[in-house]
């Protein structure tokens, strides 16, 4: 293909799980394999943008003429993608980014006491990474200042669009992307995803919602591009 619609574009894109830490050696972390943030890069960067890739530890090599910047914990996820944000086109949080992290994280290895039968773990509350962005964008645009168009995913098990619509809304997205992750051989670690992809304005005289059939990440990949191209 000759033509590269994204080209001049900076795409940002956060991808795979966190890792949170409870010791030297022990963490809290989720099965996300990272295959829709790489296709992802890899699709943006075969469109000519310039794509830095924000990855949680993952079993994938890095797509051809992708700046990847390796990350572990939500917060170092943050920083990274908050430095990031500001000098993109497009933000897209693809990561399964942890929820909460263990308050504390030991110096040393912890130790189980001989008789001891359980222990408990306080954890807190992560930032929601997209939403900090989104909010950032908002008073940005307000000021005239560049602001990347911001993507977010939700994946679900039930009601599917209702709490996708809700999170577009609540996190002041641009366009979000969801799909049903308890459809099996679809989503999670998976190389195929069906999804629909919502996008701002929600009101009743615009078109504002894709539905995408089952098919490989690539191609949802692309499907999820070329509607962002669109909306920019
Ligand atoms: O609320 P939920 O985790 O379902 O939202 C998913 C979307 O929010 C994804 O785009 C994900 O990358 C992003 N997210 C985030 N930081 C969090 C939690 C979710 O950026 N702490």
């Amino acid at each position: 293909e000759m033509s590269l619609p994204a080209a001049g574009l900076t795409v940002t894109i956060t991808a795979g799980p966190t890792r949170e830490p409870l010791d030297p050696v022990r963490y809290l972390s989720n099965h996300s394999s990272g295959k829709m943030g790489y296709a992802l890069a890899a699709e943006a960067a075969a469109l000519g943008a310039s794509v830095r890739l924000i990855s949680g530890p993952v079993a994938l090599a890095t797509p051809a003429g992708v700046e990847r910047i390796d990350v572990e914990s939500a917060l170092d996820m943050q920083a990274a993608a908050e430095a990031a944000a500001s000098e993109s086109d497009l933000f897209i949080g693809c990561a399964a980014v942890a929820d909460f992290r263990p308050a504390t994280v030991a110096d040393h290895k912890l130790k189980k006491q001989s008789g001891e039968k359980q222990m408990q773990v306080t954890l807190i509350r992560n930032p929601d990474i997209i939403a900090g962005i989104a909010a950032q964008t908002q008073a940005r645009r307000a000021a005239g200042q560049r602001a990347p168009l911001v993507i977010g995913f939700a994946a679900e098990t039930r009601d599917v669009l209702r709490y996708a619509r809700d999170k577009l809304a609540r996190k002041q997205l641009d366009m979000i992307v969801a799909n049903d992750v308890s459809t099996p051989g679809l989503g999670f670690g998976s190389d195929s995803n069906a999804a629909t992809l919502l996008w701002q304005p929600l009101d009743q005289n615009t078109q504002h919602e894709q539905a995408i059939a089952a098919c490989p990440k690539t191609e949802l990949a692309r499907a999820i591009l070329k509607r962002a191209l669109a909306l920019h």
